[in-house]
């Protein structure tokens, strides 16, 4: 049974996200290259996993990656307040860190990470994000590089979820309605 079958419409196509990917890519080298820096990719579990294997391909740079998972208490009011889950086995200290996520929503997240990796004393913390959602957004923070800006719209594909399901769609789609339910 094809999980395609529950998406309503096509958001981002693979190839699309491909693109985009590359463009990303190149512009992250051309940027940290002219400042003579090397990021410490760290990416997001899991949804970022899926754009983290596409972007690094076109980061023509000696970098290294590093995992983490999270969550953050969305609706207190201190960005500071998150849950690792996961924590890094890398030391940030000195480090040029590019965040790698797969949508900026709330930004409470990234906020809260950012803060997270500048207090264990990062050099810095640039974000790159497949999707922003710009019109969601409650904390002021903005990502570096975006992908795509999108409507205010749930999505799936690509490494995000619903439910834990859809993550293994190579597009970024939006659901039936009736499957939101
Ligand atoms: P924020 O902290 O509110 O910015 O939320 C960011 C996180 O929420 C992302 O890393 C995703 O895991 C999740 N998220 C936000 N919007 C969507 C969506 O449309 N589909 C799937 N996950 C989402
Ligand atoms: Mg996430």
């Amino acid at each position: 049974m094809s999980l395609k079958q529950d998406i309503k419409e096509i958001l981002v196509s693979e190839d699309q996200i491909r693109n985009r990917a590359r463009e990303l890519g190149e512009q992250i080298t051309a940027d940290y290259e002219a400042e003579g820096k090397k990021p410490l990719a760290i990416a997001l579990l899991r949804g970022s996993v899926p754009f983290l294997a596409d972007l690094i391909k076109y980061i023509d740079l000696d970098i290294q990656y590093d995992f983490m998972d999270v969550t953050s208490y969305e609706g207190t009011r201190s960005t500071g307040d998150i849950k690792i889950l996961k924590d890094l086995d890398t030391s940030v200290v000195g480090k040029d860190i590019l965040l790698v996520e797969d949508i900026v929503d709330s930004g409470y997240t990234i906020q809260a990470v950012k803060e997270l990796l500048l207090a264990r004393e990062a050099a810095s913390v640039k974000v790159v994000t497949l999707l922003d959602k710009p019109a969601r957004r409650v904390v002021d923070v903005q990502p570096e590089y975006v992908g795509y800006p999108i409507e205010d719209l749930f999505v799936v594909g690509y490494g995000m979820d619903f439910n834990q399901r859809y993550r293994c769609l190579p597009f970024i789609g939006v659901l039936k309605d009736e499957l939101y339910r």
